[in-house]
């Protein structure tokens, strides 16, 4: 076998490992298979000795025997088949259920680069359409090996021991079985990889024009949209209609193939018999046992090609799996309590793929002070916050929070020292009390209502229809953009956390409820150390220190009037938006 094979073996021995906690299960579907598969060879054998006392004559008692024994056989069969399908698919179906929470666990777990290398769809679709695809190959995987092949295995015994020399004759054309199914079993194996990722495309387009519905119609693009989709869909075709292909084959190549070991078993046997070198019962009862074994030798080709499919889609699982997410605690990383609030850039430079996003930025924010980012969009401001709450980490310098490096904390214990507020107003389906209760899980209800009064938020929940109990549906769609924005500050004002970001928060909203928000982020901001990047430049004239940055590099640093005076990036920009 080839090194490709290997790795699928490795890839399979992990898939069947997730069924190890489940191995009651797999043992009474083992059981179940050793009925179904012993029965199989009892039949076999048994048309033997009843046609010899047929033929016979003599025995006339055996006819009232032998219809109540066939139907009891078959009763006994199909229970033993029910147990084993109901153990075996339950089996399956639990380790796979592991295997989608492992993946989105690990998903969750990676850092926001991942998710902006890859698009949302292809994540989704591996969560549910690969898992399933696994979870299909496992469960027939496991199933066939045990009762198809503990069926050919009884048939093969009742074959052998009825005549080895025609089991012989008929096996010898086995061998050749094996080049074109593994050659369509790694084919099988390729489509499946790349089928899925054209579901995943499929996907991508799913979850980009349903989110963004409001923007196709408003420019009547529908048409457009579902013709892309008809194309995908109808490229997603003819990747199943390849695997359509490969797989119908396997069964005639198979059967063509074996015809000639019947051929020569029906030459052999048949002439021995007219010769009489051979009882007609015994060679029945061996046609019987072969024309029996050729079921489930042909499922075990299928199971092989099950197998090969369902390791092309755990190969994609378990690369995500693989993925480490990059921003970890550090070894010696320990919980230091709450924050001060003291935050420092130390010639902190940055990129995310090749370009210096970030070089040399420099700059303290003492505690409780106001810290405002301005400059031309895609300078560098958004980035220079996601490194205070280590979605990324700097490539090179660092971030300080009271004098020591954001690294000697825990993950877990920095986040809990920064509040985040920026333009993207995230809802979860779920009820306006627990929506702010984001920010603290355990927070009693007195504590979420003083939080939503500091908001401003107060007001507005009480006139929905079921006041703080009140389920925001799907993205909140009820709600406008400001008391969505106020909520989002109730929570960040409920997590009470000692440094606070805002970036663009109110740069979404209208001029009305620009007020009222920035009336709710002026109750937030008390005490905070606060970074505001604000768009409007207006909102920031009170700030303690105004940071311009501009390709990723701070070109002034002073409070308003000061930068002012000096006559730079800074007053050109409030020059232009004065004049507006
Ligand atoms: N996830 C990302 N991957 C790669 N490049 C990014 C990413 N986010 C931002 N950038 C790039 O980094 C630069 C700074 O972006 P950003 O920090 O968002 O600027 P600002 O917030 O000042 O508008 C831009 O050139 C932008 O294209
Ligand atoms: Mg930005």
């Amino acid at each position: 076998m080839s090194a490709v094979d290997e790795k699928g073996i490795a890839v399979f021995k992990r898939l069947i490992r997730y069924s190890r906690p489940y191995w009651w299960r797999i043992v009474i579907a083992a059981i179940g298979s050793l009925g179904v598969g012993g029965m199989d060879g009892a039949f076999a054998y048994l048309v033997e000795p009843v046609l010899r006392k047929i033929f016979s004559g003599k025995d006339t008692g055996i006819f009232v025997l032998l219809p109540f024994g066939i139907i009891t056989l078959f009763a006994l069969r199909g229970l033993c088949r029910y147990t084993n399908d109901y153990f075996m698919r339950s089996a399956g179906q639990l380790a796979v259920q592991d295997v989608r929470n492992d993946l989105y666990e690990s998903n969750m777990r990676l850092g926001l680069g991942y998710f902006s290398r890859h698009e949302t769809g292809t994540l989704m679709s591996r969560v549910l359409s690969d898992v399933s695809l696994m979870q299909e190959g496992v469960g027939s995987v496991i199933t066939g090996l045990f009762r198809d092949g503990i069926s050919a295995l009884s048939l093969l015994c009742v074959i052998f021991y009825r005549d080895w020399r025609l089991a012989l004759i008929s096996f010898i054309v086995i061998p050749l079985t094996v080049l074109p199914a593994q050659e369509i079993g790694k084919r099988i194996k390729r489509l499946a990889r790349q089928g899925q990722e054209k579901m995943g495309d499929l996907a991508n387009i799913l979850q980009e024009t349903f989110s963004g519905i409001k923007v196709i119609k408003a420019f009547g693009l529908e048409q457009r949209e579902i013709d892309r989709f008809r194309k995908r869909n109808l490229e997603f075709y003819f990747f199943t209609r390849k695997n359509i292909k490969y797989e119908g084959l396997s069964t005639p190549i198979m059967e063509f193939i074996t015809s000639f070991g019947i051929a020569g078993v029906i030459y052999v046997g048949g002439s021995n018999v007219m010769h009489g070198t051979r009882s007609a019962s015994e060679f029945f009862s061996f046609i019987t046992a072969m024309v029996l074994v050729f079921n489930p030798i042909k499922k075990l080709l299928q199971t092989y090609n099950n197998m090969q499919r369902s390791i092309g889609a755990a190969e994609r699982v378990f690369e995500v799996m693989d993925e480490k997410p990059e921003i970890v605690d550090a070894p010696d990383a320990r919980d230091l309590g709450r924050a001060r609030g003291e935050v420092e850039f130390r010639d902190v430079h940055f990129k995310y793929d090749n370009d210096y996003v970030l070089q040399g930025v420099n700059l303290v924010a003492k505690r409780g002070e106001v810290i405002a980012l301005v400059g031309p969009s895609g300078g560098g401001k958004t980035t220079l916050v996601s490194l205070i709450t280590r979605f990324y980490d700097p490539t090179q310098g660092g971030v300080l929070m009271d004098g020591a490096d954001i690294r000697q904390r825990t993950v877990k214990n920095l986040l809990e020292q920064i509040a985040l507020v920026d333009q993207e107003t995230i809802l979860f389906n779920d009820t306006i009390a627990n929506n702010i209760r984001y920010g603290k899980i355990d927070a009693t209800d007195a504590e979420v209502e003083a939080a939503a009064r500091a908001a401003f938020a107060h007001d507005f929940i009480l006139e929905l229809p079921e006041g703080y109990e009140t389920n925001i549906g799907d993205r909140g769609v009820r709600l406008s953009g400001g008391q969505r924005q106020r909520l989002c500050i109730a929570r960040a004002i409920l997590k009470d956390a000692p440094i606070l970001i805002l970036d663009e928060a109110t740069s979404a909203l209208d001029t009305e409820s620009e007020q009222m928000v920035q009336q709710a982020l002026n109750n937030l901001m008390h005490n905070r150390t606060t970074f505001v990047i604000a768009h409007r430049l207006s909102t920031i004239t009170h700030a303690d220190r105004i940071v311009v940055l501009e390709k990723g590099m701070v070109v002034e640093m002073g409070n308003h009037q000061a930068l002012l005076d000096n006559d730079g990036l800074y007053s050109r920009l409030h020059g232009m938006q004065f004049k507006a």
